[in-house]
């Protein structure tokens, strides 16, 4: 299939690559992986070859769910940010976002991945599946691989969705018809040390309570101020369970994330969340989904130059903690709404 996208161009020489561990499930294979083969390519061929190629690399992605490209020319968030822009997909600024993590931009459309320090897991999740608005694309680039661990794992959520549903049948039942919905305590300054710790300024974009509270009520979230400035913030209920296509859905939400991860001084994971109707999630459930997401999960193992388009609504990812430094720079595009009915 590489061959028909790329050759037809003659910008570049490609290849589709074979990645040890590398899955295969139906007629897809995760991630797919792309190879430049042209040694003297340059920023601007590879910014041509995208803006050529970008229909069919956005169909690969929404295929396959992850597409890897390695060996192009890529080396500063510079770079990349010009082969997110040639892809012609709209930004979806950081700063826009309602996320927890604290992220700092390096130029227009890129910025780091996330700040929480390299000890810190990140667990599996769909990028900000746990609030009303959410990029349907995310791209990872690797400046600086870490010494030692630092990868991306990646999960095909619409495989996931199948394997939840055969072991756990009541509980992903409950998930698609009673959604979920999450609370989050934002510190009133950021505090870069959690990978939750935006802050409510940041986050909603604020200098006051007044205006906080304003914009918390235009988002449909309930709130209270604690005695130390934070905030206590909870989402309306949004879906748990996406479909992405005919017969193709996907376990779209902070489940796991929330569950395993949002603990930090302000956070107790488990009041994090919570079905739509305000009841509690099955914990052992949970506990399979955590399970069966672990077993599916691919290593993207970084090398410098390597970019990753993923496809959010299809597949999730999270980061292994690592030693040395490591620098992945992230950039998020087109932006969706999503909301809920509890049924
Ligand atoms: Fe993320």
């Amino acid at each position: 299939m590489v061959d028909s996208i790329v050759n037809a161009s003659a910008v570049l020489e490609v290849s589709a690559l074979s990645l040890p561990d590398q899955q295969r499930h139906g007629e897809t294979v995760f991630p797919y992986v792309i190879r430049c083969e042209s040694a003297d390519a340059t920023r601007a061929d590879v910014e041509r070859w995208v803006a050529m190629q970008s229909r069919k690399l956005l169909e690969l992605a929404a295929m396959h769910g992850a597409v890897v490209f390695r060996d192009f020319a890529l080396s500063t968030a510079e770079d990349f940010d010009a082969f997110v822009t040639a892809l012609g997909i709209p930004n979806f600024p950081y700063k826009k976002s309602l996320s927890n993590a604290v992220r700092v931009n390096r130029t227009e459309r890129v910025f780091s991945a996330n700040e929480a320090p390299p000890e810190v897991t990140i667990f599996f999740h769909h990028e900000m599946a746990q609030t009303p608005i959410y990029p349907a694309k995310i791209l990872f680039f690797c400046e600086i691989a870490s010494e030692e661990g630092g990868a991306t794992p990646i999960c095909r959520s619409d495989v996931l969705y199948e394997r939840l549903k055969e072991a756990c049948p009541q509980f992903v039942e409950n998930c698609e018809t009673k959604g979920l919905q999450y609370t989050n305590v934002m510190p009133g300054d950021d505090d870069p040390k959690s990978g939750m710790g935006r802050s409510w300024r940041s986050t909603l974009e604020v200098t006051t309570r007044e205006a906080a509270e304003d914009r918390l009520r235009e988002l449909s979230y309930s709130w209270e101020w604690l005695p130390d400035g934070c905030l206590r913030a909870t989402t309306p209920p949004l879906p748990a369970v996406m479909e992405v296509g005919p017969g193709r859905k996907t376990f779209f939400n902070q489940l796991i994330a929330a569950f395993r991860g949002w603990k930090d001084s302000r956070n107790d994971p488990s009041e994090a969340i919570r079905h739509g109707d305000g009841s509690k999630l099955d914990a052992d459930a949970v506990q399979q989904a955590v399970r069966l997401a672990e077993e599916l999960a691919f290593d993207v193992k970084w090398q410098p130059g390597d970019a990753v388009l993923i496809d959010n609504t299809i597949v999730m990812h999270a980061r292994r903690t690592f030693r040395g430094t490591r620098k992945v720079v992230a950039s998020l595009a087109d932006v969706r709404s999503q909301s809920f009915s509890v049924r």
